[in-house]
């Protein structure tokens, strides 16, 4: 099966939280890893190293590569890149996921924040630009839908977890393993 990498572009400093739910939904949702473009923040790397030491892996997290060669390096390998926005072809109604799917290529996953560069609509950097319904909303909720749709509900499994959540019908339960050494 193909592979997807988020790559998150226009990371704000003081917006800490929402680049490090991008990458918590692009791991819960089976992403191997995202990319953070253009600047480096050790916090959200602290806590992603962190989330990935007890609930499991693999999934990578890099940052500080200018968006321009992450493309590059990406089209070197012969990998798919999909733009996720608004403005796209409407994945609720359409086969696009379907075309996607197709390539069995590994997919790049763009997500944006504020106004993204006017080129990631253009062929030359974007394969697919594919919207989660034509209305703004979240980078997260972009993420999670398409994460969805394109492992159709597989669950990746996470492996070296420390804690492993037991899902119940009502009440919580996590079963809690030694890490070997
Ligand atoms: C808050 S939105 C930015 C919207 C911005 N005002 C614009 O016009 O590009 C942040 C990111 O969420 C994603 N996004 C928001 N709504 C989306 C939708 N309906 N479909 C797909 N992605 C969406 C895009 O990746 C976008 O760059």
């Amino acid at each position: 099966m193909s592979k997807a990498v988020v790559l998150r572009w226009g990371h704000r400093h003081r917006d800490e939280r929402l680049t490090t739910h991008v990458a918590l939904t692009a791991r819960a949702l089976g992403a191997s890893g995202l990319i953070l473009t253009d600047v480096k923040d050790e916090r959200i790397k602290k806590t992603i190293d962190e989330v990935v030491s007890k609930w499991g892996g693999p999934f990578f997290f890099k940052m500080g590569v200018s968006w321009k060669a992450a493309l590059r390096d990406w089209r070197a390998k012969d990998g798919l890149v999909v733009h996720l926005t608004a403005y796209g072809e409407n994945i609720q109604v359409g086969d696009v996921i379907q075309r996607v799917k197709e390539t069995g290529k590994d997919i790049l996953v763009i997500v944006g924040s504020q106004k993204v560069p006017s080129e990631f609509f253009s062929p030359e950097i974007s394969d697919f630009n594919i919207a989660i319904g034509n209305q703004p909303h979240s980078e997260c909720a972009s993420l999670a839908v398409f994460l969805d749709r394109l492992f159709k509900g597989k669950i990746k499994k996470f492996e070296d977890a420390v804690l492993q959540i037991i899902p119940q019908k009502h009440g919580k339960k996590v079963i809690s393993k030694v890490k070997p050494k």
